[in-house]
This record gives C-alpha cells, structure tokens and sequence, in this order.
C-alpha cells in the first residue's frame, strides 16, 4: 500500500457545511492537512473554517453551479498554491417515493447534485490534481449497487459515480493520480435522520435485516476515509458487512424478485405514493 500522509496537503471537501464533509476536514486538518471548505451555507462554513484557524479557508458554491464551482477550486488554488486531494462528497436524499410519484425536478435535482455535483468537481480540479500527483474520492454509497426502490434518483446516482470513479482510476494511473470511491452503508447524518423519519422509509426498513440499515456512528466513515485517503486507496468500504455485499453484488442482484414480493416494501410504496 502506498503512503500518503496528509500533513501539508491541500484538501478541496465539498459538501463540508455539515455531515461526513464536515467531520472529514477535521480529521484532515487536525493531521495537518490544509482544508477548503466548499458548500452551501456560508455561515455554517465560516463557522468550522474559524473553529480549525490557520490552514482552513471556505468558498460558499453549489455544485449544480458550474461558474461557481470553477471560481471555488480557483480561489482554492490562489491561496493554498494547489490541490492535492478532492473529496467529491456533496449530496442530497431525494424524497422517499417511487419512480412513479416523484416530482421531475426531484429526482432530476438529485442526479443534478449527486453526479453532475462530482463529475463538475472532479472536472474543475483535476488540472490541479494531475500537477500534484495527487488523489481523488469520490464519495458513493451501498446504493450503486443495492436496489434503489423508493430512492431511484439516488441510487442512479450513485452508481453512476461508481462508474465515474472507475474509468478515471485507470485514465489517471499514468499521470501519477490515484481515485477512491467511497461505499458507505447508513451512517448517522442528517441527511439519514431526515430520511429514515419518513413514513415510508420507516416500512421499507422492517423487510431488511436490522444491522443493515442501523446507521453507523459517524466517526466510521471518517476514519475509514482518511485511511483510504492516506493508502490512496481504491475502495473505501465501511460499516464491514458492505465489504462481504460488495463481493456478493452479482448474486445479491438476484434478491430484486424477493423484495418486489415482500408484503412490506409493497406497503411502504403504497404509502409513498399515497403520501
Ligand atoms: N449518511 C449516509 O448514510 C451516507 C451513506 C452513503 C453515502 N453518503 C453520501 O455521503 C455524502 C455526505 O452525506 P452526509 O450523510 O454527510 O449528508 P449531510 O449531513 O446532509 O451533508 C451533506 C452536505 O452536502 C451539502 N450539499 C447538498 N447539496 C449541495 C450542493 N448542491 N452544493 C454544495 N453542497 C451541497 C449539504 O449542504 P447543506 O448543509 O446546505 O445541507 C451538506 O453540507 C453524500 O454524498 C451522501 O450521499 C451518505
């Protein structure tokens, strides 16, 4: 495993305002990573940039905002001299409904920010990122390849930065850049607060295995992403059990006919879409 530690390194984090974006940059800074910020909320991004001091900067951008981005990664490089690490972490939870019921701006908002965000990212930084050698995460989730019922939009998305992910580690291998894709089960965030708070989300839980969808502290995806970070990891796969799914992805593809039979994910999408 190659190393690569972080102290000194230029860090470019979006979606930092808050969640994992947010307690990645800590962990970064507090091993001497110098951190930009990059969200939506600038109070809730001044506020940690002031928390961590020297060696932490923000830009205010939404990654659905191409000029914006670009002026972010740009304002990155003028003060920090360049970017060594992208994290391509900004996302959003769609409504949980069906494919059906889903507003198109909902769904399409989704994909918007979930991919587009990354690939727009990525884009703006990888210049930078190919001058230094560096590497890129890129933040997916267990949904690129568990079924997406009630949260399609999402999981499109994320396996389309699955994808992502894997044509630009082989693209970027001869110019010294290496990429990780994060597979993350449920970790507590807001994001997962709000989500499993849903009626429907709360029915479709009950078809699955406890342990499955219990998230898991928020800690866990931190640390398994700085180590994947200082590895160069090409994988970051946490909590354990989703290392033992990924391998069994093929076959898992097969239970699609259980669960569209389960008398309780059809409740939870008659509750959905009767929402
Ligand atoms: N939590 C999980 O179980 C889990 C599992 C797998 C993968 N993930 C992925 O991990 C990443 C972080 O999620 P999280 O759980 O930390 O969620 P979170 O607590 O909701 O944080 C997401 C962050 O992304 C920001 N964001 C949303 N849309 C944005 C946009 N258009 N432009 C810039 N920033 C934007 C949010 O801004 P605001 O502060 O304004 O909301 C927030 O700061 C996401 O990509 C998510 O899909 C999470």
């Amino acid at each position: 495993m190659q190393s690569f530690p972080v102290a000194g390194k230029s860090v470019l984090v979006t979606g930092a305002a808050r969640g994992i974006g947010a307690e990645i940059a800590r962990r970064l800074h507090s091993e001497g990573a110098r951190v930009s910020l990059v969200g939506l909320e600038p109070e809730l991004l001044a506020a940690l940039a002031d928390e961590l001091g020297e060696r932490a900067r923000f830009s205010t951008a939404d990654v659905t905002d191409a000029a914006a981005l670009e002026a972010a990664v740009r304002d990155t490089v003028e003060e920090f001299g360049g970017i060594d690490i992208v994290i391509a972490n900004a996302g959003i939870a769609p409504p949980t409904t069906s494919v059906s019921t889903i507003a198109v701006a909902d769904f399409e908002r989704t994909v918007d920010v979930n991919l587009y965000g990354v690939w727009r990212t990525v884009k703006f930084a990888l210049p930078h990122v190919i001058e230094s050698r560096g590497h890129i995460v890129l933040v997916s989730s267990i949904y690129s390849f568990f079924n997406g019922a009630l949260n399609a939009s999402y999981a499109v998305s994320k396996a389309g930065v699955e994808q992502l992910g894997r044509a630009m580690r082989v693209e970027l291998a001869q110019h010294g850049v290496t990429v990780g894709v994060a597979y993350f089960g449920f970790i507590g965030t807001d994001m997962v607060e709000t989500a499993f708070a849903r009626p429907s989300a709360a029915l479709l839980r009950k078809a699955f295995p406890a342990f499955l969808t219990r998230p898991a502290p928020l800690g866990t995806a931190t640390a398994a992403l700085l180590r994947g970070i200082e590895h160069r990891s090409p994988r970051i796969i946490t909590p354990g059990w989703v290392r033992l799914a990924l391998v069994l992805r093929g076959p898992l593809g097969g239970l699609d006919r259980i669960l569209a039979a389960d008398r309780r994910v059809r409740a939870a999408v008659e509750v959905a879409e009767s929402a």
